[in-house]
């Protein structure tokens, strides 16, 4: 059964070849433009468009012209648009771009957890630049999670208790350290560009890896994804998936207010726990948008000013 999704703004339509092989396209016939995934896929892997008949190779390939003669050369005139896929740790990736396809820089742990992760998912209408933006940011916790896991922290946040964000460059992305200048420990987020946030805590003392994606649909919505790595070991029938996946509803309202994509640096106000923000920002503008970031102005906290 093909299956019909939109990525990135594009329509395209994934199925399986005769290999097993996922295949993606662009949900558009090169005929007349009909929807390829009202389509069916024939014996022979193809997928056979629902308006003439025509059929397509996983590579988008024409390879059958009904009520027509035409020999191979002809045939090469007519293929569909192909997007490359790839699937690692059982998620499939599409690269919906025209140049070269770029090395996936996926966190490490995913690859090698495959096995045994919990997905998430569902549709937001947000850009996706505002949902990564959240998950990079810690002194909303207090405030949108003061039902769930931000409780405590919220008493704490009423104090004039100060956070401290400290933000390290790693490859392709950036690793941020968040804790009260009152309490030892913290949580850390790794960023990985450009959608991917890794959050970092402990449960009974094991490692636990929640890895959250914003994957743009179109430029208003976003499917935001949350991939939860229990710790080895941990029975997977008492892991309650809800504890870490309700909380994200109380994310959801807040980001789906915001309008349109994160603006440019200085286009709003900052201080200096939005050092993440103001990163992912710089990096958006300049390497996404290919604009030149503006310097921006963070008014200091009178601690820091002190130190
Ligand atoms: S529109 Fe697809 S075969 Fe004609
Ligand atoms: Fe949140």
């Amino acid at each position: 059964m093909p299956v019909a999704i939109e990525l990135a703004g594009e329509s395209l339509v994934l199925f399986r070849d005769r290999t097993g092989a996922i295949a993606a396209l662009l949900d558009r016939c090169p005929h007349r433009g009909a929807a390829l995934s009202l389509g069916t896929v024939t014996e022979s892997g193809c997928l056979e468009c629902p308006y003439h008949g025509w059929q397509f190779a996983s590579d988008g390939a024409c390879t059958r012209v009904p009520l027509n003669a035409l020999n191979d050369n002809q045939r090469s005139q007519l293929s569909a648009v192909c997007f490359p896929t790839k699937i690692i740790a059982g998620l499939v990736w599409v690269f919906t771009g025209t140049e070269d396809v770029p090395e996936l820089h996926l966190p490490l742990s995913l690859l090698e957890d495959s096995d045994r992760y919990v997905i998430v998912h569902e549709a937001w209408n947000a850009h996706w630049t505002r949902a990564v933006e959240n998950s990079l940011d810690y002194p909303h916790v207090p405030f949108v999670h003061q039902n769930s896991f931000g409780r405590e922290l919220n008493a704490v946040a009423q104090t004039d208790v100060i956070a401290q964000v400290n933000v390290k460059a790693i490859p392709n992305g950036m690793t941020v350290r968040n804790r009260l200048n009152t309490f030892p420990s913290g949580i850390e987020f790794d960023w990985h560009q450009p959608n991917c946030v890794v959050i970092k805590f402990d449960l009974v003392g094991m490692p636990v890896r929640s890895h959250l994606f914003a994957i743009p649909i179109n430029a208003r919505q976003t499917r935001f994804m949350q991939v939860i790595l229990p710790y080895l070991g941990m029975d997977q029938t008492s892991f309650d998936i809800v504890q870490f996946t309700a909380p994200v509803a109380e994310d959801r309202i807040v980001i789906e207010s915001q309008i349109g994509e994160v603006p440019n640096t200085t286009d709003e106000c900052n201080v200096p726990t939005d050092e993440p923000s103001l990163r992912f920002r710089r990096w958006y503008y300049r390497v996404v948008k290919r604009q030149l970031p503006s310097e921006v102005t963070v008014i200091e906290d009178v601690a820091r000013l002190s130190r």
